[in-house]
């Protein structure tokens, strides 16, 4: 199986075995940064890690992933400081930029931008998030924190809660773990439900699914993954001061969930999820933001032709 050269835009078309190698290839990638730190594998590479929309884990995660692997980065952090400001289009920028570097590392708000990216291009693309479209690289870290926390990927009941509709993390992570019987559980306002193609596309792939507005429900589940209410997809500020704060997960919540429930957040939380629940040993979302150094790095050795 090989990824070199190639572009990771989406989780749609991402087969059952390509993800259980990038999981395996992750893997490897933590023992190296377990026992060595650093190693050369990406030492003749450079790579540009461009973010037009804010971001923390993502952005960080990928410069951490491509200095443990002695790549050289060349970076954007922030749409007014660089020439999309002027007006600048995402295919000029991207054939601008194939030129400094081996891959490009791309985060910006217009859905099926990173796709634009990498239509202009002839270096591999990899999608940081696509406005409210797909993270691709968020759903395989979440995949990677579910089989270590848990030791599986079969069968497993998740509880995706919280904004479906503009929520990339929940959309990628729908089509990512569809390939391993899994039974979801979409849970948010009615405002927010998960789009109907995404619905539609589980049906056809067999998905067993429920869809609620009730958060007790979530709580049944093997894993719950909270998400944000979204203040910036909202054209209408009205709108999101209504929906704020739907769900909070507590403690005393909790009481009433499956024993050792997996909790997951992709961050950043606002109010989602209480503080007293970051104690609780299966409260795994710090753990899942530190996977995605390892996630990133197998990605960028895959799609360099290093793994
Ligand atoms: N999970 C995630 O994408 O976080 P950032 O927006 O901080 O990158």
């Amino acid at each position: 199986m090989s990824f070199a050269g190639r572009d990771i835009i989406t989780t749609e078309d991402l087969t059952k075995e390509e993800i259980l190698h990038i999981l395996d290839v992750s893997a490897r990638m933590e023992e190296i940064v377990t026992k060595e730190k650093i190693s050369n594998l990406l030492a003749d590479k450079m790579v540009a890690i461009i973010f037009l929309e804010s971001s923390t884990r993502t952005m960080l995660s990928f410069v951490s992933a491509a200095n443990r692997l002695s790549a050289k980065v060349i970076s954007v952090a922030g749409a007014k400081s660089s020439s999309a400001a002027k007006g600048e289009s995402l295919s000029d920028t991207a054939r601008t930029v194939e030129g400094y570097v081996d891959c490009i590392v791309i985060r910006q708000p217009q859905i099926g931008g990173a796709k634009i990216v990498a239509d202009a291009v002839d270096v591999p693309v990899i999608n940081a998030g696509d406005g409210s479209s797909q993270h691709p690289t968020q759903a395989l870290l979440d995949m990677y924190t579910i089989q270590k926390e848990l030791g599986m990927l079969e069968g497993l009941t998740i509880a995706m809660v919280g904004d479906l509709k503009f929520g990339r993390t929940v959309h990628s992570l729908s089509y990512a773990l569809s390939h391993f019987n899994p039974t979801y559980l979409y849970c948010s306002p009615k405002e927010l439900s998960m789009p109907e193609k995404i619905v539609s596309d589980m049906e056809d792939r067999g998905i067993d699914f429920q869809i609620s507005n009730n958060m007790e429900d979530a709580l049944q589940a093997d894993i719950i993954y909270m998400t944000r209410i979204q203040r910036e997809r909202f054209e209408d500020p009205a709108e999101y001061e209504k929906l704020k704060g739907s769900y909070v997960l507590t403690k005393d919540l909790l009481k009433k969930a499956k024993k050792e429930i997996l909790i997951l957040h992709p961050l950043p939380r606002v109010d989602e999820i209480a503080p007293e629940v970051d104690e609780l040993p299966n409260a795994a979302y710090f753990r899942q933001a530190h996977n995605g150094v390892y996630l990133r790095m197998a990605l960028l050795a895959l799609v360099l032709d290093r793994a």
